[in-house]
């Protein structure tokens, strides 16, 4: 199965029903292993959990420690753009040139990156101050 493929499954075990909208994601580890997500909504909603947030907690409890390639998928007009949130957490676990394909279960993809996604992220370098 393709990546996109992997994260259509897990879309329909998403748990969103406060949007009704649901993803999947899914992400193929620099290790060699698939890990998935979806969204789980909560009826606090602030509380909810994005499918990408989703299928990274699943990588780090599987125990890989780098994300190679991702791929998101919802039922929308147009391929949907990861939140800022979710943004910055593929960025601290992906280089800039992983490669992110957004798709729609319609059949349109969008194929971008984790640094044009999020260009100039913030990361633990920024913190090696001298004064710290
Ligand atoms: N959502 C995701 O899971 N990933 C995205 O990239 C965009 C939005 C979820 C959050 C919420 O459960 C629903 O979609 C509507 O915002």
């Amino acid at each position: 199965m393709s990546l996109i493929e992997d994260a259509a499954a897990v879309r329909l075990n998403a748990h969103a029903p406060y949007s009704g909208f649901k993803v999947g994601a899914a992400l193929r580890s620099v290790e060699g292993r698939t890990h998935l997500g979806c969204n789980v909504e909560n009826v606090a909603y602030p509380e909810g959990t994005c499918a990408e947030a989703g299928a990274i907690a699943a990588m780090i409890a599987a125990g890989d420690k780098r994300i190679a390639e991702v791929a998101v998928i919802a039922d929308s007009p147009a391929p949907v753009p990861p939140c800022g949130g979710c943004r910055q957490k593929l960025a601290e676990f992906a280089a800039g040139d992983v490669v992110v394909t957004l798709a729609t279960t319609r059949g349109a993809t969008l194929v971008t990156t984790v640094a044009e996604l999020l260009p100039g992220a913030f990361d633990a370098g920024f913190m090696d101050a001298p004064d710290r």
